[in-house]
C-alpha cells in the first residue's frame, strides 16, 4: 500500500499561552460539571450545548452507570485532578472508580466490547495514579469478561450485543482497537498469555479486513463466527457501507498505534500511519473532518470534532512510535495543528457558554443522535490532547 505525504493544514499549533488558557477553560467547566451531576452521570451527548442526567434504561435509574461513555467522564476527573492537584477532581474520579467496581461486581450493563473504554479510563487509571487494589481486581475482573466476547475460530472479540444475538454474531468494529489496552494490562499484570494472545489476533484480523486497499476503513466488519470465514464490511454510524467514518479512522490512528506499541508488529504501525495518511488528505481547510470523510470542503455536513480530538491523540501516540523520524515530525505538526483549530473554532467563547468542552461533534447522524453536540468522549479526547502538547511526558492510561 502506497503513503503518500498529506496535504499540509492551514493552521499553526498554539502557542503555550493559548494552550494554557485553553487548560485553565476545560477544567473550569469539568468542576462546574462535578457541582451539577456529583455522583450521578451525564449522558452521551449534550442537548442544546447542556449534558442532562443519563437517562434511565434496563432497570437502571436516572442518572446511573450504564452504556460505553461513563468512563470519559472519570477519565476527565482524572487528567483535570493531575494537572490541578486539587483533592477536590481526585476524589470525584475516585467515587467514579468506586461505581465501576460495583458495576463490574454486580454484573451490570457489561455486554460489549467497549469494557475497555469503560475500565482503562476509571479503574485502571485509578490504580496506575494512586495503586489502589480495590480498582486493580475490579479492572482484572472487566478484562476477564471482556476476554468472553473472543471467538473462536474468528480469532476476534466480538463488539456488541449478548453472543447469541445473530444481528452482531462475528461482528467487530474498528472502535475495538482502543478497548485492547485493558486487555494488555491484564495481561501484564497476571501474566496470563490469553490476554495477549487475544489482543495479537483481534489486532491482526482488523489490519487484515477493516483496512481497505485504499486506506481508508470499514466502521465494522463480520465474520462467520462458526468456521472463522471474513464475510463483509458494513457500517453503523457511517454515511453508507462503503464510506470512510470520521470517527472510525480517527481510532484506527489511535488504536493500531497503541496496539503496535505492544505486539511489536511492523504491519499494525503501517496500518496506523496508513490510517493517518488517509484521514489527513480528507481534511476540510481548518482541519476538522466533516463526520464522515466523504464530505470536503464546501459541503454543509456537520462536522465531527471528536474525531479531530481522537486524531491528535492518536498522531501525537503514532509520532512516539514511528521509526522515520520525519515522519514523527510530520505527525506532530499535523497533531498541533488540529488541536489549534479546535481551541480556536470549536470551543466555548467562555466556559459558562457550554456544558461541552469541545462543541460541534456528532454522535450518529444516521439515527439522528447527537448531532452537532458536546459529546463526553470528544470532551475527553480534547482534555487528553491538551495534556500531552503541555506535558509531552504525561504516562497515558491506555
Ligand atoms: N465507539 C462508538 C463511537 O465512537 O461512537
Amino acid at each position: 500500500m502506497t503513503s503518500t505525504s498529506p496535504v499540509q493544514g492551514t493552521s499553526a499549533a498554539a502557542s503555550s499561552r493559548e494552550t494554557d488558557a485553553a487548560i485553565a477553560a476545560a477544567v473550569a467547566t469539568v468542576r462546574r460539571n462535578i457541582e451539577t451531576f456529583g455522583g450521578s452521570f451525564p449522558g452521551d451527548t449534550t442537548v442544546d450545548d447542556r449534558y442532562e442526567l443519563r437517562p434511565a434504561e434496563g432497570g437502571i435509574g436516572e442518572g446511573g452507570n450504564r452504556g460505553w461513555t461513563t468512563s470519559f467522564r472519570t477519565g476527565m476527573l482524572w487528567l483535570a485532578w493531575e494537572l490541578t492537584g486539587d483533592a477536590a477532581l481526585h476524589d470525584a474520579a475516585l467515587g467514579d472508580a468506586r461505581d465501576f467496581e460495583r458495576r463490574v461486581r454486580e454484573g451490570e450493563d457489561l455486554d460489549t466490547h467497549d469494557l475497555g473504554f469503560l475500565y482503562t479510563l476509571s479503574t485502571v487509571a485509578a490504580w496506575r495514579l494512586t495503586g489502589d487494589e480495590a480498582a486493580r481486581s475490579a479492572s482484572l475482573l472487566a478484562a476477564d469478561h471482556l476476554m468472553r466476547r473472543f471467538l473462536e475460530p474468528a480469532g476476534i472479540i466480538q463488539a456488541w450485543g449478548d453472543l447469541s444475538d445473530p444481528a452482531q454474531r462475528g461482528r467487530t468494529i474498528i472502535d475495538s482497537l482502543m478497548n485492547m489496552p485493558l486487555l494488555t494490562w491484564a495481561g501484564e499484570q497476571s501474566g496470563e498469555g490469553r490476554f495477549t494472545d487475544a489482543v495479537r489476533r483481534h489486532t491482526a484480523q482488523l489490519r487484515e479486513h477493516i483496512m481497505r486497499e485504499d486506506d481508508s476503513t470499514f466502521h465494522t466488519f463480520y465474520w462467520n463466527a462458526e468456521t472463522g470465514e471474513p464475510l463483509r464490511g458494513a457500517t453503523e454510524q457511517g454515511a453508507f457501507d462503503e464510506s470512510c467514518w470520521a470517527r472510525g479512522q480517527a481510532w484506527g490512528i489511535y488504536g493500531f498505534a497503541m496496539n503496535y506499541a505492544v505486539v511489536g508488529d511492523d504491519r499494525l504501525l503501517e496500518a496506523s500511519r496508513r490510517c493517518a495518511d488517509y484521514f489527513l488528505r480528507h481534511l476540510p481547510a481548518d482541519d476538522v473532518p466533516f463526520w464522515d470523510l466523504v464530505y470536503t470542503d464546501g459541503s454543509d455536513a456537520p462536522r465531527d470534532s471528536s474525531a479531530a480530538a481522537i486524531a491528535v491523540c492518536g498522531l501525537l501516540e503514532l509520532a512516539k512510535v514511528e521509526s522515520d523520524a520525519a515522519r514523527a515530525a510530520e505527525w506532530t505538526a499535523r497533531a498541533h495543528a488540529i488541536l489549534a483549530s479546535l481551541i480556536a473554532n470549536y470551543t466555548p467563547a467562555a466556559p459558562e457558554d457550554s456544558d461541552a468542552l469541545l462543541l460541534h461533534s456528532v454522535y450518529d447522524l444516521p439515527k439522528d443522535n447527537g448531532v452537532d453536540e458536546g459529546t463526553l468522549w470528544g470532551d475527553y479526547f480534547y482534555l487528553e490532547a491538551l495534556m500531552r502538547v503541555a506535558r509531552p511526558d504525561w504516562r497515558k492510561y491506555w
